[in-house]
C-alpha cells in the first residue's frame, strides 16, 4: 500500500447537492488525474440498502448506526472494496431518500468518517492522490484539501437531469414527484445540525446549469493544475 497521509495534500474534496453532476466531475477527475476516487454518498446509500434489506427502518438510530458499522466491516474485509458500493440498486432515488434520512445521525457520520479518513490515508497503490464527492468532505472530511469544489444548480435543473436519467432507465415517473423528493432531500442534508450540506469558505463554487461534462471537467483541471501544483 502506498502511504500518502493527508499531509501529502493531493487531495481533491468536491461536494454538493443531488444530481448536481459532482459524481461525475469527481469520476472524470480522478481518471485524469489517476487519483483514487470515493463517492462518499454510496457508503450513505449501501448503509440504507443494509437497513432495508433487514427489514428495519431508517427511523431507528441505533439501527442505522450497527448497519453503517457492518458495512464497514464488510468493505475492511472485502478483497474488492469497490464491488460493496457497486450495486445499480443503491442508486435508487427511495434509497437516495433513506439515505439522507440516517445521514442526520450524528453517530452514522462517525463510523463512516472514519472509513473516509481512512481512505484518504491510504488511497491504494499507484494512485496519485485522492478524490471524494459528498455533502461535507470540503468542511469536515478533508478540511485541508488545497482544492475544494461546491458543484451546484438550481433544484428545477436538476429534478429535469433526474427525470431524464430515470425515464432513459424505462421507469415511469413526474417531474412534479421527482423536484418534490429533491427539495426534500436538499432541506434535510442543509438543515440538519451533524454535518450539513454547505460549501466550505474556501469553496470554489461551479454552477453546472450551463455548463457540460467537457466544460466542466476543463474547468476543475485548470483549478487542479493551479492548486495542487500538478
Ligand atoms: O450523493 P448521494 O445523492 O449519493 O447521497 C445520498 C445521501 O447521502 C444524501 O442525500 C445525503 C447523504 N450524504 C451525506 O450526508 N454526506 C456525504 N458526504 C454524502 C452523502
Amino acid at each position: 500500500m502506498c502511504a500518502m497521509n493527508t499531509q501529502n495534500k493531493m487531495i481533491i474534496a468536491i461536494d454538493g447537492p443531488a444530481a448536481s453532476g459532482k459524481g461525475t466531475l469527481a469520476r472524470a477527475l480522478a481518471k485524469k488525474l489517476n487519483f483514487a476516487h470515493m463517492d462518499t454518498g454510496a457508503l450513505y446509500r449501501a448503509t440504507a440498502f443494509e437497513l432495508i434489506g433487514s427489514g428495519l427502518s431508517t427511523r431507528d438510530k441505533k439501527d442505522a448506526v450497527d448497519a453503517a458499522q457492518i458495512l464497514v466491516k464488510k468493505i475492511n474485509n472485502a478483497q474488492q472494496p469497490a464491488d460493496i458500493l457497486d450495486n445499480a440498486s443503491l442508486r435508487e432515488d427511495r434509497i437516495g431518500l433513506e439515505a439522507s434520512k440516517i445521514a442526520a445521525y450524528p453517530r452514522v457520520r462517525e463510523v463512516l468518517r472514519a472509513l473516509q479518513r481512512s481512505f484518504l490515508e491510504n488511497p491504494g497503490k499507484g494512485f496519485a492522490g485522492a478524490i471524494l464527492d459528498g455533502r461535507d468532505i470540503g468542511t469536515v472530511i478533508a478540511p485541508s484539501a488545497p482544492l475544494k469544489l461546491f458543484v451546484t444548480a438550481s433544484v428545477e435543473v436538476r429534478a429535469e437531469r433526474r427525470l431524464k436519467e430515470l425515464q432513459s432507465k424505462g421507469l415511469a415517473v413526474t417531474y412534479g414527484a421527482v423536484l418534490k423528493d429533491m427539495r426534500e432531500r436538499d432541506t434535510r442534508d442543509t438543515e440538519r445540525k451533524a454535518a450539513p450540506m454547505k460549501p466550505a469558505d474556501d469553496a470554489v463554487i461551479v454552477d453546472s446549469s450551463d455548463l457540460d461534462a467537457g466544460q466542466m471537467l476543463e474547468k476543475a483541471m485548470f483549478l487542479a493544475k493551479e492548486r495542487l501544483k500538478l
